[in-house]
């Protein structure tokens, strides 16, 4: 059997640390915010090179105060892409602004660029690029585009950690970044997690008001704000698991050019690294029109997937009222049709990475 994901093996290579981070938060009883939590800020933020990072409870919060942060509401538009889990465009609807969707590129799985320029309208206030599966969107081109209008930009880093764009890291890019920490990312909490990061002092207190109702000083709300406050647990963990961040990224990179060198014949396409891209391998997922049976051969073989996303969001029953349909984004609808995400975590193994290339070669061969 090979997972998709394997947590425990994580964690039996980092027990003794995380255990003894977890004994602190104990011995101190900060069990929200706290001294953990406010170092871990600081050292996420050093590692994006942004000068502020505010840690959440969740990466959709993070994106929710991001945006609120931004200015956005009522009346205004923001642009993402359709091709993303649904917490991108749940957060936009939160703010009560509504969801102008741009297709992706085939490539790149993100933001085609040169289709964005004509959904911006005077009512567009934010774009919302998704660094999908680990791969960065093409920032360049997006942001001059954003700068030429004054629009912000907000990166959906939440499966890119580590990730680079021309050697900068995700996150730091745009005005705001926003991560999750929920337990499979790549930086992943015992529980979930987030962070808004950036180096805009402004927005930084802002977020870090909104988070903790509104306020800097105990029970003076100053604006209507959330509880959206990380725990001192997952804080102190996450500092366990930053450190070994670069080499966990090592070991995916790794995996991904092992499985495309036992795919390359395959009748199955590959993802691929754009050029301006350190690639972080969230997700590594493949391409065929035959997917059902891929999969299906793949599972009777112990071998686990997953699909992200069967529905791309514009499809979505939730969010009809955004007034799209079939048809609108025919590479988001195509991709969403094709990829499937096999097994990829830092500790796979090359056996198994080839193991599950044979089972993939078996399955084109038998149709
Ligand atoms: C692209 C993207 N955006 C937002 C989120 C939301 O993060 P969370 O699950 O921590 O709320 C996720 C992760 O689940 C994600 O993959």
């Amino acid at each position: 059997m090979i997972p998709f994901l394997d947590l425990q093996a994580q964690y039996a290579s980092i027990k003794t640390d995380v255990q003894d981070a977890v004994n602190r938060v104990f011995e101190t009883g900060q069990f929200v915010l706290g001294d953990e939590v406010a170092a871990f800020e600081s050292e996420f933020a050093r590692y994006v090179s942004a000068d502020h990072g505010i840690a959440v409870n969740t990466g959709t919060s993070a994106l929710h105060l991001a945006l609120l942060a931004a200015g956005i509401g009522p009346g205004d538009e923001v642009i993402t892409v359709p091709f993303t889990f649904v917490a991108t465009v749940a957060a936009i609807g939160y703010t009560g602004a509504s969801t102008v969707f741009v297709d992706i590129d085939p490539q790149s799985l993100t933001m085609d660029v040169a289709q964005l320029e004509a959904a911006i309208t005077p009512r567009t206030k934010a774009i919302v690029p998704v660094h999908l599966y680990g791969q960065p969107a093409d920032m360049d081109p997006l942001l001059a585009i954003a700068r030429r209008h004054g629009i912000i930009v907000i990166e959906d880093a939440c499966q890119a950690h580590g990730a680079e764009y021309n050697g900068r890291r995700v996150g730091s890019m745009g005005d705001l970044g926003c991560f999750s920490f929920y337990p499979g990312k790549n930086l992943g909490a015992c529980g979930e997690g987030g962070i808004v990061v950036t180096s805009n002092p402004k927005y930084a207190r802002t977020v870090r008001m909104l988070r903790d109702w509104g306020s800097e000083k105990k029970y003076h709300h100053v604006l209507r704000g959330y509880n959206y406050r990380m725990e001192g647990l997952q804080g102190a963990i996450l500092r366990v698991k930053l450190r070994h961040l670069d080499a966990w990224t090592d070991g995916r990179r790794s995996r991904a050019v092992e499985y495309d060198r036992c795919l390359r014949d395959a009748d199955v396409t590959t993802p691929r690294e754009m050029p301006y891209a350190r690639h972080v391998y969230h997700i590594y997922a493949v391409r065929t029109p035959e997917r059902a049976e891929l999969q299906r051969t793949l599972q009777s073989r112990g071998v686990q997937t997953g699909i992200h996303y069967p529905i791309p969001v514009h499809l979505q029953e939730a969010y009809r009222d955004l007034g799209y349909a079939a048809g609108d984004f025919p590479h988001t609808e195509r991709a969403a049709n094709e990829v499937l995400s096999l097994p990829m975590f830092p500790e796979l193994t090359n056996n198994q990475v080839e193991f599950v290339a044979a089972a993939v070669h078996h399955d084109v061969h038998a149709l």
